[in-house]
């Protein structure tokens, strides 16, 4: 089920904290779509944690956004994309290819992305989830950099088609 019914050919960065639910919500939606940074960095170095690999990362990012995006396939970007230089090259990656853009702002309280952080098997150290979660841009901000559509987890979760997972949990996403 797609609850925020992205249009075809969408860049859709999903923002939030280590631990907010990214990849659990990605999870609701085919693989393919999905690009990863942690995942790139594991494959170069058997660490997802390892950040001298995310210059080889982001380059097999940015080879798949363009591969996807040239053909008006939508594209999931599961990674925390709270910091806005970040954001600015999804922005014109989209913009090159005249592809729409959707944010999802997982605007989840501190309290909570360090439950769920913590209940996990790759728990990730507090001081980073904090810095993150610190870092948040607001809906404004998000629209004023160029996203088209801006969507909050909160709002998400506040309707009739709430994201909180259903699913048992041994068919959850495990980053
Ligand atoms: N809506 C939700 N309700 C309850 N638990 C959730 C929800 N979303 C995610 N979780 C749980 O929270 C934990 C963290 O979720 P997830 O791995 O998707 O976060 P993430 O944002 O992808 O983190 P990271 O940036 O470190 O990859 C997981 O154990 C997941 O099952
Ligand atoms: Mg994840």
């Amino acid at each position: 089920m797609d609850p925020l019914h992205i249009p075809t050919g969408t860049l859709c960065a999903l923002i939030g904290p280590p631990g907010s639910g990214k990849s659990t919500f990605a999870s609701r939606y085919p693989a393919s779509w999905r690009v990863c940074l942690d995942e790139y960095r594991l494959a170069a170095t058997d660490n997802m944690t390892d950040q001298s690999a995310t210059p080889v990362a982001a380059q097999i990012q940015n080879l798949l956004l363009d591969a996807r995006l040239s053909r008006g396939l939508t594209v999931l970007v599961d990674s925390t994309n709270v910091f806005p230089h970040v954001r600015a090259g999804l922005l014109a990656r989209a913009r090159y290819w005249q592809r729409p853009t959707t944010a999802v702002l997982f605007d989840i309280p501190l309290a909570t992305v360090e439950a769920q952080n913590a209940s996990r098997d790759r728990v990730v150290p507090l001081h980073i989830v904090r810095e993150h979660h610190q870092l948040l841009p607001t809906p404004d901000q998000l629209r004023a950099e160029g996203f088209a559509a801006v969507h909050l987890v909160s709002d998400l979760n506040a309707t009739a088609h709430p994201i909180t997972l259903r699913c048992p949990a041994h068919t959850r996403h495990r980053p």
